[in-house]
């Protein structure tokens, strides 16, 4: 698989042990267990800015339109449900986010409202990466032109570089201490 395929689908792995460690917050808040509001910070800033600021971002504006220029997508296929599914991810991470503020203030409904929407975003973040290792990134590497896949590497380099320096190694390195702290 050619390099900006396999970063997106590293990424995918770095977004994944967040979404394990918000599975194991699920399980601890559900049986009763408080859970610092620092930590739902930390975990909902991580998916806000890697896993949708950033990671997403990549995908809608660099990869898809490059599949279009190849054909892909045309019909209303597979790009516009990739594209639905960032909407309704960034959605729920809103949706975190006011519950994470609210439960703050001590409210019971928000606690409530917070396992089901991180419930929701972890079922479709999963499945959205399934497809997309499975179907779209494997579909990329075949339709894609060696010229494609360079610019498109130039392009997330470029994205990285954006974000400053070693912010994705610090971005890493947050998933990995979610996961350790708290995926079951
Ligand atoms: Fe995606
Ligand atoms: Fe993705």
């Amino acid at each position: 698989m050619s390099h900006p395929l396999y970063s997106l689908k590293h990424e995918h792995r770095v977004i994944e042990r967040a979404l394990r460690a918000m599975e194991g917050i699920c399980v601890r808040i559900a049986s009763g267990v408080e859970v610092p509001a620092e930590s739902l910070s930390r975990l909902v800033d991580f998916i806000s800015a890697f896993a949708d600021g950033f990671h997403h971002r990549k995908e809608e504006e660099l990869l898809f339109p490059a599949l279009r220029r190849q054909g892909i997508g045309e019909d209303g296929g597979s790009l516009e449900v990739m594209h639905r599914q960032h909407e309704a991810e960034r959605a729920l991470i809103m949706a975190l986010r006011r519950a994470v503020e609210a439960m703050g203030n001590g409210s019971e409904a928000a606690t409530q409202r917070f396992v089901e929407d991180a419930r929701r975003y972890t079922d479709l973040l999963t499945a959205h990466i399934e497809l997309e290792d499975s179907v779209l990134f494997r579909l990329a590497d075949e339709v894609l032109e060696e010229a494609d896949k360079k610019s498109l590497g130039e392009a997330f380099r470029q994205a990285a570089f954006e974000l400053g320096p070693n912010a994705i190694e610090r971005y890493e390195k947050t998933a990995s201490d979610l996961e350790r702290a708290w995926a079951l």
